[in-house]
């Protein structure tokens, strides 16, 4: 019986090709099949990021996923139609796995930070050999193209996802040290507004598209919330520590 293939996430970073680890590259190159997520008729932000490491003999699978938002109205659920759409995407995943081709799902950022790639893993890591890859995360690639040191010392970091509602937000907002805000694009008005009322407006730096050839970083105050895309980003960094 012909060997199972191997599964890999690979962690492809927030933009800039040349962010992608060697061993990222590597594995990609080696593949048989590449598979990444993507929207009906788009070619996806993680098979853009390495299209130009890909060979015309690799297979390209396109994992695309439904348009929806995470409020639907009933009879619909997010829940259900994300769900659907992993065990469909694992589906295809496996079928190569089953027949024996490596496959290499490309995940923007890093695997393991709020990626697609971890809903694959959490299907088919039991049942297939699978290696990930990290990548540089976008809070990370965020301060340092923003100049921002983001933790000092013993202070501690909150990631927050922009999508919770206004009340959780300003509850978890307030008194945090530092700071990421993510997945903002129709939620930046509300994250802005919580931020005005907790004073954190000095503080605030916003990117988008951060590493990316349309990358923009504008004082919070000046941005306009209906331009405001999904990969874009709030950090607040933690104050700098003083030396004695
Ligand atoms: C589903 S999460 C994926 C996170 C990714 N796995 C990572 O390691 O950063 C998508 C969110 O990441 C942030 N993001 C990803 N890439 C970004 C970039 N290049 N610039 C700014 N924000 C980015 C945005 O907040 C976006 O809404």
């Amino acid at each position: 019986m012909a060997a199972k293939g191997r599964l890999f996430g690979l962690g492809v970073g927030p933009g800039d090709p040349e962010l992608l680890t060697l061993k990222a590259v590597r594995l990609l190159k080696s593949a048989r099949v590449v598979a990444y997520p993507a929207a009906k008729g788009r070619k996806g932000n993680a098979l853009s990021i390495v299209e130009g490491f890909l060979g015309d003999d690799q297979l390209r699978l396109a994992l695309i996923y439904p348009v929806t938002t995470e409020v639907l109205p009933p009879p619909l659920s997010y829940e259900t139609v994300i769900r659907d759409f992993y065990d469909d995407a694992a589906g295809q995943v496996a079928t190569h796995l089953e027949a024996g081709r490596d496959v290499a799902v490309v995940c923007e950022g890093d695997p393991f930070f709020y990626g697609s790639f971890m809903y694959l893993h959490d299907r088919l890591a039991g049942r297939y050999h699978t290696e990930v890859v990290p990548g540089v995360p976008s809070i990370m690639a965020g301060a340092a193209v923003l100049g921002a040191p983001l933790v000092y010392r013993n202070q501690t970091l909150s990631v927050i996802s922009g999508v919770l509602p206004e009340d959780e937000l300003e509850h978890r907002l307030a008194g945090c040290e530092a700071a990421a805000i993510m997945k903002l694009g129709t939620n930046f008005a509300k994250v802005r507004r919580v931020l005005e009322r907790l004073g954190l407006m000095d503080r605030a730096l916003y990117v988008e598209r951060a590493t990316m050839a349309a990358q923009r970083i504008l004082p919070l105050a000046q941005v306009a919330p209906e331009e405001v895309p999904y990969f874009s980003l709030i950090l607040i960094p933690g104050p700098p520590w003083q030396e004695a």
